[in-house]
């Protein structure tokens, strides 16, 4: 039940048509559902009852404020990647000492930020990005709380864009430079040395992976104990999968129970940074179909929204399920689903069994509330889609539609053209 239901042949967002906040808000926009935002937070947090643990949702997944802000009442922290993110997670009211610091690109501005709120752990990626943040507190007369970002090599077993645990891939540092790492930071002034962390990827779909990485970090764990090295937080990242399609991953129930079995002995604090599992199935897309146009090879649905709104299937050939918002009878038809830009990887859709759709009707792109508007940009200068939040029988635009002076904000011509 994720609160996207027919009723009498129309979909409904929670209590409200969802053809009534088109009608009101225009085409294209983002869609969620508070009460499925609310009972996928509750549910995850709720899983790992009686340990002690922080949730720090991930919010490269989805960065609206009211979206944060949700969140921030529920008691839930953040993980964040960039200056922008732990902007965006303050002015939610998400308490810095619930913030955590992912990234193998932060930035000095970026560091000295997050040192002068006050966050609870920086993830520290690299041994050069150690020195800096010890020598930034320094400067801020500050002691930085970081944990050492591990990679355990293993396979989670997903697209390979989105897995980040190998040993070829950009992140963490492989587990025996990690116990060098943990050692020289151990000597740093400026640094307190409180957590480790990792973090295999994203879209997983067994817990297998998850163990394996807490196995190897366990094993750190104890060696670093020998060697008087404390850790008081495990980070065990995200990356728990959704359904789209016909994946069945593992409920949030069964991740963490393998997750509390493995740390069961080890008096640590646990925190997650959970993003596509909380907000991926709690919110969609709603486009329109502008034209229908059968070509000799293909049919092709011409909607409103392209690769700039929703870039999923254009960069990882993700699939998404599209529905008719006011059900169609009859035949279902074979086509291509494609925005209107002018590039051939612009589809919501290759080759799919779909609705009737004809010009004019409405469609939802499902499960878009994770890495959608987040990813998108203004590619053809098109505006980026309002984004709106229902809850029970109400609705608000929690981001305006952009308009065309946006577009041209902060542009400016040179006076000697
Ligand atoms: N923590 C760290 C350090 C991460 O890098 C990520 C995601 C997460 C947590 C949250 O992972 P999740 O629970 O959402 O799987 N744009 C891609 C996904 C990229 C994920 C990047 N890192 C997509 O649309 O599938």
């Amino acid at each position: 039940m994720h609160h996207f239901n027919y009723r009498d042949n129309e979909l409904y967002c929670e209590d409200v048509p969802i053809k009534l906040i088109a009608e009101k808000v225009g085409t294209p926009f983002y869609l969620y559902s508070h009460a499925t935002l609310k009972r996928h937070f509750l549910t995850f947090n709720d899983a790992f009852d009686g340990v002690d643990r922080l949730i720090c949702f991930s919010a490269k997944a989805n960065t609206n404020l009211a979206v944060l802000k949700l969140f921030a009442d529920l008691g839930g922290g953040l993980d964040i990647v960039s200056g922008g993110e732990l902007y965006r997670g303050l002015k939610a009211g998400i308490p810095p000492e619930k913030i955590v610091y992912s990234g193998v690109g932060k930035r000095k501005d970026e560091i000295d930020y997050a040192l002068s709120v006050g966050i609870l752990m920086f993830n520290i990626e690299s041994l050069e990005e150690l020195e800096l943040i010890n020598d930034r507190a320094g400067l801020l007369k500050k002691k930085a709380p970081v944990a050492i970002r591990v990679n355990p090599d293993v396979d989670p077993k997903t697209h390979p864009y989105i897995s980040t645990g190998l040993e070829k891939n950009k992140f963490g540092i492989d587990t025996d430079a990690a116990i060098e790492g943990y050692k020289i930071a151990g000597e740093l002034k400026n640094i307190d040395v409180i957590g480790i962390d990792c973090h295999i990827g994203s879209q997983i779909t067994e817990v297998e992976p998850f163990k394996d990485a807490l196995n190897s970090i366990k094993t750190l764990i104890n060696e670093l104990r020998g060697l008087n090295i404390g850790i008081k937080y495990i980070d065990m990242g995200g990356g728990l999968g959704i359904t789209y399609d016909d994946e069945s991953p593992p409920h949030p129930g069964e991740y963490a129970r393998s997750i509390i079995q493995a740390i069961e002995d080890m008096h640590v604090k646990l925190i997650l940074e959970p993003g596509r599992v909380i907000v991926g199935n709690a919110g969609i897309l709603v486009a329109k179909v502008l034209y229908r146009k059968p070509g000799k090879a293909k049919e092709f649905v011409i909607v409103d929204a392209g690769m700039n709104d929703l870039v999923r299937p254009a960069l990882y050939d993700a699939f998404h399920a599209i529905k008719p918002v006011v059900e169609i009878e009859g035949e279902q038809i074979v086509a291509d689903v494609v925005g209107p830009i002018c590039e051939t990887g612009d589809f919501l859709a290759v080759d799919r069994r779909v609705a009737d759709l004809r010009q004019g009707d409405l469609l939802a792109v499902m499960s878009a509330g994770a890495y959608g508007f987040v990813m998108s940009s203004n590619y053809c200068s098109r505006l980026k889609v309002a984004e709106v939040m229902v809850r029970d029988d109400r609705f608000h635009v929690i981001r305006a539609r952009q308009n065309y002076e946006h577009l041209i904000e902060g542009e400016s011509i040179p006076p000697f053209l």
